[in-house]
């Protein structure tokens, strides 16, 4: 039975790490941050099954996840092709796919969700899964702005939830912050962390707190660049080259935002101004507002504060 299927580890040390050993994960969301995770899952051993309401999006995901991983079989397999072939076949083996959560979640040790980012939507699938899920089952969010408390309130498994919050991309990308609540049981914060380090991440945890470390620090940073450039005191290509020559920053903070994409910036910090209202640190800008209402979101759309076409 999927309930007796984890394990419960204790460490050597005289204190004892108690964790659920996570070998099959359901993400949720076969978006840019789903199959990435999908793809660094599979890739170190889990039994990973990738779930979208869009079945389109699930075959794009995974043939994007092959064509990664083959590039990466190219790269670190150079002088072993039979090892790399072997490890690109067990890795994709290891990748299914769904349109029903409900359908797949018997054998799932821990959900990770990366579906749009909206409360009510998250809670809604979430408080379904949470009447089909096995009792030990760890719920997952990969929200970058909402809270983890509130998504979390539509289920009756508060203990056994956490933020799991990956960076874009994945499989580049070496952080993950991991988010315990008030409600957050030790044992799943401590399933979470292992979780990430058999990810080969590193993590760092902090409070539930609007934004998290990364993005409460980023994108105030990046609107006050978007300020300077609105009160006209440089270029944008100026304010760039400066943070990154200057500051030893790989992009400067207009890259950086058509990067991100200028509408989750919009989304981000829409929510927080509206929480803030009388922080000038969470202003609107006119500028964001424009390319976005322009559907300028960035490099997705082929244009931001710079053009890709
Ligand atoms: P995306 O738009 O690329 O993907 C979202 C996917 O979720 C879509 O394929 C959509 O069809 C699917 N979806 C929507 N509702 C669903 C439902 N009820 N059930 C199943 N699938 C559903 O979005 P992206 O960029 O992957 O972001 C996903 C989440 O990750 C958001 O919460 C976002 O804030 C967060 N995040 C995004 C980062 C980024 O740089 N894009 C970085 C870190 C977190």
């Amino acid at each position: 039975m999927a309930f007796f299927t984890h394990h419960i580890c204790r460490g050597l040390s005289s204190s004892a790490v108690r964790h659920v050993v996570i070998k099959n994960v359901t993400i949720i969301g076969g978006g840019q941050m789903g199959a990435g995770i999908a793809q660094v899952a599979a890739s170190t051993g889990h039994a990973v099954t990738l779930v979208d309401t869009n079945e389109d999006i699930l075959k794009k995901a995974v043939k994007g996840i092959e064509g990664n991983l083959k590039r990466v079989v190219k790269k670190k397999f150079a002088d072993k092709p039979e090892a790399g072939e072997e490890f690109l076949q067990k890795a994709m083996q290891n990748v299914s796919i769904s349109t029903d959560a409900g359908s797949v979640i018997q054998g799932t040790d821990l959900v990770v969700e990366a579906i749009v980012e909206n409360l009510k939507v998250k809670q809604d699938l979430f408080g379904g899964l949470d009447k089909v899920a096995p009792a030990h089952t760890i719920f997952a969010s990969n929200t970058s702005s909402l809270s983890i408390t509130d998504i979390a309130s539509s289920t009756n498994r508060l203990d056994r939830f956490g933020g799991l919050h990956f960076f874009n991309p994945v499989p580049v990308m070496r952080l993950v912050e991991v988010i315990a609540t008030s409600s957050t049981s030790q044992e799943t914060f401590d399933s979470l962390l292992n979780f990430s380090k058999m990810l080969g991440k590193t993590s760092v945890s902090c409070k539930d707190t609007p934004g998290f470390i990364v993005n409460r620090l980023l994108l105030p940073y990046i609107l006050d660049a978007v300020r300077m450039y609105e009160r006209g005191d440089g270029s944008k290509e100026d304010i760039d080259i400066a943070m990154k020559l200057g500051c030893g920053y790989p992009m400067g903070p207009f890259e950086l935002s058509d990067y991100v994409g200028l509408d989750t910036m919009k989304f981000i910090m829409d929510g927080w101004s509206a929480a803030n209202p009388d922080n000038p640190m969470f202003a609107q800008s006119e500028v964001l507002n424009k390319l976005v209402a322009e559907g300028k979101f960035g490099k997705k759309t082929g244009e931001g504060f710079y053009k890709y076409k």
